[in-house]
């Protein structure tokens, strides 16, 4: 790129991303330019095409292009128990809940195709707890898998085999685990918690795509959707910081689990 052409090919930026915002709802601005510029060359380059104008173009005219840059934007990758030994440190925290409260209220923010939710479920059963778990995620066809619910072996490389075998059937959760996960569409960067206040919030690899201060202000926004003694689990990639870390007592610092006083 030649120093002349940086700013136009910036501003061509801008306007893509200001365009996929408007008609998609996906809050580009508050994800890392870095990010969003690696992945929309990748499809760039899948079409052929070599600038920001042209690959608008392309947008308007072909549909499923548009689902396809979508798709590269909200990377979806998961799993059941995915981290598992996360998982296991979790379990005296849900444990602790238990003992606190009749029923348990979670948000699994940026849930993906749900085997996060469901994950959650399991636990839920596992403890022997009431509870919902409102599973939220911007992308809605993560979120139509999620209400699918029917999963692939590979899904499960992670799961404890005894919990796979008492709580799944042919790639499905049983009914009472898969009747605590509430499915809805969200966007984390620029709504309001679905329903507050969460005794837990499980929110992992999501906010690593975020410029640091949408970071900032979500973490804020978790910290408020919390009930007293409440947890949140960030996991290992993410890391609590801004005014919400001084709200929080770090409670475990390799899985990243926080607490909020009681
Ligand atoms: C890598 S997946 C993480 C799935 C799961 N939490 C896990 O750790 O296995 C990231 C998810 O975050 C979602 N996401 C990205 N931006 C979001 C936003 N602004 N609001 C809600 N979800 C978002 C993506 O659609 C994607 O499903």
């Amino acid at each position: 790129m030649t120093k002349g052409g940086a700013a136009p090919q910036e501003r061509a930026f801008a306007a893509l991303t200001e365009k996929i915002s408007r008609e998609r709802g996906v809050s580009c601005g508050s994800y890392k330019d870095k990010c969003l510029k690696r992945r929309i060359a990748v499809r760039m380059r899948a079409r052929g095409v070599h600038t920001y104008e042209d690959y608008a173009k392309v947008l308007d005219q072909d549909a499923h292009e548009y689902q396809e840059l979508l798709d590269a934007l909200t990377i979806n990758v998961t799993k059941f128990f995915r981290n598992v030994e996360t998982w296991n440190a979790l379990r005296p925290y849900l444990d602790a809940l238990a003992r606190a409260r009749p029923r348990l209220r979670v948000w699994s923010a940026g849930c993906s195709s749900g085997e996060e939710p469901y994950t959650i479920a399991v636990l839920l059963a596992e403890v022997g707890v009431p509870g919902v778990i409102d599973a939220t995620d911007v992308d809605r066809l993560s979120l139509e898998r999620t209400r699918q619910a029917r999963y692939p072996e590979t899904a499960f490389s992670e799961m404890p085999v005894t919990l796979k075998r008492r709580y799944f059937r042919d790639g499905q959760p049983l009914e009472p685990v898969r009747a605590l996960v509430r499915v809805r569409a969200h966007d984390v960067t620029r709504e309001p918690p679905p329903e507050p206040p969460y005794d837990l919030i499980v929110c992992r690899n999501v906010v690593i795509y975020f410029e640091r201060q949408a970071q900032e202000r979500l973490f804020q926004v978790f910290v408020d959707a919390l009930a007293p003694g409440g947890v949140l689990l960030l996991g290992k990639v993410e890391t609590l910081f801004g005014p919400a870390r001084e709200r929080l007592k770090l409670a475990d610092p390799r899985e990243r689990i926080y607490t909020k006083p009681a």
